[in-house]
């Protein structure tokens, strides 16, 4: 099988120790940031100056997860802000090919995801031009939710589609990611996972994190 990276996601960690959050993921590969404007997803979450904080204080990949409307506003302010990869929804642009466009002309990875209703044609098109599709397994918004078991078989076909492709794209997943279906999910042939009450548990991130590393040795 495939390496597969990790990516916690801020969304769960103590704020009030943000620092020292990102110090206890640093073995992670990467660190994931969801952003959410309240019309897009029905939650608001935290912005520019959060990213820009977790840039300052670790060195680990910023995965920026776009839920917001009309995404091709804030591409360039989420790249200063210190964005390596930027994810936009299907759902939230007229324009998904020109956006996936725009990421990459301001150098950074460019990354398509959809919601579980939403049909997986469409990020087909863009499939070819993509760094990263990430596959939604809970209706985002919100963490802590419960997975969606239909989200295997749809890891499953994509990666059908990004092989036909020869697409070295990760194929990311996130939503109610936990020891018990990171392996199911890597053998559908996912590279990435986030998970967020997973890793940011009671006893702390780092325990959380080779939690998940254990499930899919
Ligand atoms: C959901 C976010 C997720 C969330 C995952 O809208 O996109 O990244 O933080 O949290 P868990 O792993 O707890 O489902
Ligand atoms: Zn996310």
């Amino acid at each position: 099988a495939r390496p597969v990276k990790l990516a916690p996601s801020l969304l769960s960690c103590d704020f009030t120790r943000l620092g020292e959050e990102l110090q206890a993921i640093a073995d992670a590969d990467w660190a994931h940031v969801d952003v959410m404007d309240g019309r897009f997803v029905p939650n608001l979450s935290f912005g520019l100056p959060i990213l820009a904080a977790a840039r300052r204080a670790s060195p680990l990949f910023m995965d920026v997860h776009l839920m917001i409307e009309e995404p091709e506003r804030y591409l360039r302010d989420f790249a200063q802000a210190g964005a390596d990869g930027i994810t936009v929804h299907v759902e939230a642009t007229r324009h998904v090919h020109r956006v996936v466009g725009a990421i990459r002309e301001l150098g950074k990875r460019a990354g398509v995801t959809l919601n579980p209703g939403t049909p997986l044609e469409a990020v087909r098109p863009v499939l070819a031009d993509v760094d990263l599709v990430l596959v939604m397994s809970v209706n985002p918004g919100f963490g802590g939710q419960k997975f969606i078991p239909a989200s295997v078989e749809r890891v499953r076909t994509l990666r059908g589609w990004l092989d036909e492709l020869g697409s070295a794209a990760e194929l990311q997943v996130d939503g109610g990611v936990t020891p018990a279906n990171a392996r199911s999910l890597a053998g559908a042939g996912a590279t990435n996972l986030v998970a967020g009450s997973s890793v940011f548990g009671p006893d702390g991130a780092a325990a959380g994190l080779s939690r998940l590393r254990a499930a899919l040795a």
